[in-house]
């Protein structure tokens, strides 16, 4: 902790701070501060130290740590109750295990995951030092009912928070895989507990996984033609500490859209999702079925057209696209 509001005031600082002032500021001693800037310089932190200026931080290396995080997150952010683990299993698990602790909006971000979870069981590659592996957690006043257009809000969220950081305008495959240059790049799971008594909400919790600095070898051959990396996408090396930020301010700016009513998500979702006007396969209990993606209803919905003229609006499932994740 010491460490991270170290790096934070080198961070904010404009070329050098002194010593005295970060002590004073964060009320340590000298000797921690020295502690502290020599263990930012092991971790690869680039720190000029000026005799009578102080320290200038010269460069960083790409850690998702929570100094790094807060460091690019506005100041109305910086309160944001943030949990980062270097290694932890899976963050929705560890919010699961310890929901209790954890307040409305609280977040926990992982650099690695050694049991990531996916949607329908699957698991999701979290390799260590080049995605991102975060969850929030959501204690909303509201009917579990009310809640089943959450996943949505949470996609146009995320493909905001990468357009704010890397300037690229994401796509959306339906229900909420996020998609750039015709691969996942991000994947959510929204998971929800209602107490059985009292049919009461006892939270939601969203957690989002994504492909930031993989290149393509990165992936196994299985995935070749379904993963990608915002990296490949953008054709250059992403800062993850600042996406990290960047999803964050965007899915609390989505949680205060969703608990006011605002409905522009879903226009904005409509607008990026790939699988509108592409021919789809629906994977049904009872066989597959083929149709046209005619558009999102008000509830993310997706309207397919049957070959027989008939309408169909999926609110749950799989759905496979044509032109994306080798269907061809
Ligand atoms: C999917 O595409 O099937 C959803 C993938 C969701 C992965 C994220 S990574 C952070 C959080 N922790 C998990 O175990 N899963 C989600």
């Amino acid at each position: 902790m010491t460490k991270d509001n170290v790096l934070i005031l080198l961070k904010d600082a404009e070329g050098y701070i002194s010593g005295e002032d970060i002590a004073r500021e964060l009320r340590l001693s000298r000797v921690s501060v020295n502690k502290a800037v020599a263990s930012l310089i092991s971790d690869g932190y680039e720190i000029s130290s000026v005799f009578g200026r102080g320290y200038r931080l010269v460069s960083s290396p790409d850690l998702l740590t929570l100094g790094e995080i807060a460091s690019y997150l506005g100041p109305e952010h910086r309160k944001t109750h943030l949990t980062v683990f270097e290694t932890i299993d899976s963050t929705n698990t560890y919010l699961k295990q310890h929901f209790e602790e954890f307040g409305d909006l609280s977040c926990v971000v992982a650099d690695c995951q050694t049991g990531g979870r996916g949607r329908r069981g699957r698991t999701f590659m979290s390799p260590p030092r080049t995605g991102i592996y975060m969850s929030f957690i959501f204690k909303p006043d509201r009917e579990p009912y009310l809640c089943q257009d959450f996943t949505g809000y949470m996609a146009v969220a995320v493909s905001d928070g990468i357009k704010k950081c890397c300037g690229l305008d994401p796509q959306i495959k339906w229900t909420n895989d996020i998609i750039m240059g015709d691969l996942k790049v991000s994947g959510i799971l929204t998971e929800i507990a209602v107490e059985s008594e009292s049919r009461e909400l006892q939270y939601l919790i969203s957690g989002i996984g994504i492909n930031v600095n993989q290149t393509a070898s990165d992936f196994p051959e299985e995935l070749s033609e379904i993963a990608g990396s915002i990296s490949m996408a953008a054709g250059h090396k992403i800062r993850r500490a600042e996406l990290c930020a960047c999803v964050i301010e965007s899915v609390h700016a989505m949680y205060d859209a969703w608990l006011s009513g605002d409905r522009s998500y879903v226009k904005r979702y409509a607008e990026r999702c790939i699988t509108c006007g592409r021919e789809v396969k629906v994977l049904k209990v009872s066989g597959d079925v083929t149709g046209y993606a005619v558009g999102i209803d008000d509830e993310f919905g997706l309207i397919v057209r049957y070959a027989d003229g008939s309408e169909e609006t999926i609110r749950f499932g799989e759905v496979s696209v044509r032109g994306l994740y080798g269907y061809r």
